[in-house]
Order: C-alpha cells, then structure tokens, then sequence
C-alpha cells in the first residue's frame, strides 16, 4: 500500500517543513487538495502553491483537483509540477474527462479520475483506459476530518474488479475518513494508494506514519 498524506490536515504556514516528516516518516506520494469554493465548498491552494511545493518537497505530488472545469486548468497544473493530476468525473467541464484525461497524459503527467460517493463505480469504465489512477472518494469531498463512509468497502472491491478487468496497470487510491484502524480493511479490498489527511498530520507524521506502516504490516 502506498501512503499519500493530504497536506490539507498539515500547517498551512510550515508545508515545506511538514512535507518534510511525512517525507522522513516514509510517505510516497504528497497529496495536495486544490478546491475552488463551487465544486465542492472549500477553498484552499491552486497552481502557486503546487509549484512551490514541487520546488522544495522531495515526494512526487499527487494532486485532487475538485474543480469546476478542470480542462481550464489541467496544463497549468502539469506545468507547475504535478506526478500525478486527478480530476473528477463529476465536474462540470469545457472539455471531456476523455479528452482532459488525454491532455494531461500527453504532458507526461499520469492521469487521475475520481468519483464522489454516489457516483457509480461502473460510471468510469468507458474512461478506465486512459486513467493512471482511479480515486474512489470514501467521503464527500471538501473538509478533511470526515469519517469514512459505510459502503465504502464494497465500492472499493467493485473498483478493483473493474481495474483488474479493463487496465490492471491503474492504481486505485482511496480518499478520506482513512487512518490505521481501516486501511488495512481497505487493502484488502484492493486499494493500491491510501490518501490520508488528519490521520498523518494530527501528531508527528513521522511517528503517524510509523503507527499506520505497522498496522498496514499486519496484514
Ligand atoms: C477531502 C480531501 C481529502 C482530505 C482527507 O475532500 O480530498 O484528501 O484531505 O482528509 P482526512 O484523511 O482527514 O479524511
Ligand atoms: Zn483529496
């Protein structure tokens, strides 16, 4: 399981320095959550703030877009440092999820779908083979902090079937309400990148991380 800690559960004013122990504490990806005030209601960071971190965080960047017309914004976020650029399935957008799913992909950044709880997973097949990652939302997206939705499981394990049938190279990352007493349940269920917020950066995400990796090694 790869461990991608959300910066939005991390000090705003110190993101160098907390990237830095989730980095030190084992991390493999750094989640960042841009949100736009319509998509979902919250605001936080847009396209500076990704290349700033791109400049001085040693982790690749996985970055969520819940934004209305990601396509708008797509390159700028590849341009500005993104490994991974997710957008959502749902977002209203100038461009397709095919077609922006292609755009980003052809800037050498992999590409990302995701779906709210209440979307369908079978919604995403047709699109499943231009994705690098599917990120399946085990909350509503918006605010970190929220418990991981009943049902989520299942949903994950329906995920995996889809990916292991249409395009086995696509990771599946879960999102929201995850920390050491479910992720192992989460593995189980197939989920390849467990994306994590409060459960990393509520503590010392080096100590986090070390408590989350010994329950992951369980298994
Ligand atoms: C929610 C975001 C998440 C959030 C998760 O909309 O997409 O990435 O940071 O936070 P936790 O892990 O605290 O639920
Ligand atoms: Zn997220």
């Amino acid at each position: 399981m790869l461990i991608s800690p959300s910066i939005l559960a991390a000090d705003f004013a110190n993101l160098a320095r907390d990237s830095a122990f989730a980095a030190e504490g084992g991390a493999d990806l750094l989640h960042v959550d841009v949100m736009d005030g319509h998509f979902v209601p919250n605001i936080t960071v847009g396209i500076p703030v990704v290349k700033s971190l791109a400049g001085s965080v040693s982790l690749p960047l996985d970055v969520h877009l819940m934004i209305d017309d990601p396509a708008r914004y797509a390159e700028e976020f590849c341009r500005a440092g993104a490994s991974i650029l997710t957008i959502h399935y749902e977002s209203p957008s100038s461009s397709s999820p095919a077609d922006t799913l292609r755009a980003i992909r052809a800037l050498g950044v992999r590409a990302g779908l995701s779906i709210k709880p209440a979307t369908p997973v079978e919604a995403v097949r047709e699109l499943l083979p231009l994705c690098d990652l599917l990120l399946v939302m085990t909350v509503e997206p918006g605010f970190g902090g929220q418990k991981f939705l009943p049902g989520s499981l299942e949903r994950i394990a329906e995920a995996r079937r889809l990916i292991d049938g249409l395009n086995p190279a696509c990771l599946l990352e879960i999102d929201g309400g995850v920390d050491e007493t479910n992720v192992t349940a989460c593995a189980e269920a197939g989920a390849d990148v467990a994306v994590m917020g409060s459960a990393v950066f509520r503590g010392d995400p080096r100590e986090r991380l070390a408590r989350i990796r010994s329950a992951l090694g369980a298994e």
